[in-house]
C-alpha cells in the first residue's frame, strides 16, 4: 500500500472543441499523505479547478481525462465506472466548490444540500443529517 492517500500521476485533461483538443491540464503530478494539506497556486485559468474536477470526475461533457492516473487509496478513480464513483464521491472524497451561486441550488437551503451528501451515503434521515425538512 502506498504511503499516499491521493496520488495523481501524469494527469492530462483536454477539452474537445470542433475537431480541436485544447489541453487544460497537461501532465500534473501530485501526492498527498493522510492528514496533509496541499495548496495549488497559479494564475487564473492555469487549471487548478479542472485538476480538482478531474480527480472527482466532475468534468463537463466536452472535457475528458486523456492520460494519467488518479490513485485514491490505491484505486484509480480515472478508470472507475460512474456507479463506482458515486459511492466514493461525497463519501470518501469531496469538493468544496468555488462559486456558491453556480454550485448551490437557490431553490434549496444550504443545510439541505449539505445534508444531501450525508443522507446519500449514511443511513440517516433529514433530521439526523441536520437538515430539517421544514427548511427545504
Ligand atoms: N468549457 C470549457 N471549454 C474550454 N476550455 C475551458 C472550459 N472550462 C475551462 N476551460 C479552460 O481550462 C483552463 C483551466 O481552467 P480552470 O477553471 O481549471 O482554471 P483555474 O486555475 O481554476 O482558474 P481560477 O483561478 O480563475 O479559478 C482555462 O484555460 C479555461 O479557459
Ligand atoms: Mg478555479
Amino acid at each position: 500500500m502506498s504511503e499516499y492517500i491521493l496520488e495523481v500521476k501524469g494527469l492530462k485533461t483536454y477539452f474537445n472543441h470542433s475537431h480541436t483538443r485544447v489541453p487544460a491540464v497537461d501532465g500534473v503530478d501530485l501526492a498527498i499523505r493522510k492528514g496533509e494539506t496541499l495548496g495549488i497556486v497559479g494564475e487564473s485559468g492555469c487549471g487548478k479547478s479542472i485538476t480538482a474536477m478531474s480527480i472527482l470526475r466532475l468534468l463537463p461533457p466536452e472535457a475528458s481525462i486523456v492520460d494519467g492516473q488518479v490513485l485514491f487509496k490505491g484505486n484509480d478513480l480515472a478508470g472507475m465506472s460512474e456507479l463506482q464513483m458515486t459511492k466514493i464521491r461525497g463519501n470518501e472524497i469531496s469538493m468544496i466548490f468555488q462559486e456558491p451561486m453556480t454550485s448551490l441550488n437557490p431553490a434549496y437551503t444550504v443545510g439541505f444540500q449539505i445534508g444531501e451528501a450525508i443522507r446519500t451515503h449514511r443511513k440517516m434521515d433529514k433530521k439526523q443529517a441536520g437538515a430539517s425538512p421544514s427548511t427545504c
